[in-house]
């Protein structure tokens, strides 16, 4: 990576704001995310981290702010625009085709953009799992596969931003493990990550970055490893191992 790419922030988010009629969802959030780099976003239930994924991303308009990608100003652009310009959400609740195979659901996600995309064999070698399943309807997949599956259809896109939105939910375990495993390849094939967690713990011990949301604004910023140090955050947000 060149100098110049550290310096230059690949996403930027400026005080952005978000209201659901008078739920006010996000206040004055602003971060930025180096190229390259990997951010975690925590915080409790309903704090407001999809509502910022989701400005990111074009599925909400904000109320005022700015959002910019490789220094362009896309806070007004359509979604669909977002993702032919890199800029990926892999949603809550992973929201995959369940009557649609496999293979089905990583086509959809390579029709979004479809001059960029990747092969279909490459989403298999780097989700193996996928490959033994890929004639099988996304529904008889275990809950840790249909994340991989929303993770690959996502990456089938080629993406230069992957927004990942709590992709450890309702896991067992052992399939956590793998999730954070297959962001930290995500993010060692130079992809830009943010990453909203519940699990604050695992998030920002996978990521450069913290920001801690409460009740729709920034309380705590700043590199991953002192914030998981901060008494503040290891209080409200770590507790005991
Ligand atoms: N579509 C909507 N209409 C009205 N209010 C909403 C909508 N989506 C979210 N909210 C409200 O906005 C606030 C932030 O919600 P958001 O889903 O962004 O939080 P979150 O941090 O992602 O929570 P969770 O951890 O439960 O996923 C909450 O008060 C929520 O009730
Ligand atoms: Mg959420």
């Amino acid at each position: 990576m060149s100098e110049q790419a550290k310096e230059n922030p690949i996403l930027e988010v400026e005080s952005v704001h978000v209201a659901y009629g008078r739920v006010q969802a996000v206040r004055d959030v602003s971060f930025s995310v180096p190229e390259g780099g990997l951010i975690a976003l925590v915080g409790a239930n309903g704090a407001g981290k999809s509502s910022v994924l989701a400005a990111v991303s074009g599925l909400v308009r904000p109320g005022s702010g700015r959002i910019r990608l490789e220094g362009k100003d896309i806070t007004r652009w359509p979604a669909h625009k977002r993702v032919g310009a890199g800029l990926v959400l892999v949603p809550e609740g992973r929201q995959i085709l369940g009557t649609l195979t496999v293979a089905e659901n990583l086509r959809l996600g390579a029709h979004r953009r479809r001059r960029q995309a990747a092969p279909e064999s490459e989403m298999y070698e780097l989700f193996p799992v996928l490959a033994e399943r890929r004639a099988l309807p996304a529904s008889a997949l275990s809950g840790g596969e249909q994340q991989m599956l929303a993770i690959a259809r996502a990456m089938i896109a080629r993406p230069r931003v992957v927004l990942l939105d709590e992709p450890s939910m309702g896991l067992a375990p052992k399939m956590v493990d793998e999730v954070f495993a297959v962001i930290e390849r995500i993010r060692a094939s130079g992809v830009t990550v943010v990453l909203v967690e519940q699990n604050a713990r695992r998030a920002l011990r996978a990521a450069d970055t913290g920001h801690v949301l409460e009740t729709g604004a920034i309380a705590h910023s700043g590199p991953a490893a002192h914030l998981l140090k901060d008494p503040r955050v290891v209080k409200a947000y770590l507790g005991v191992e």
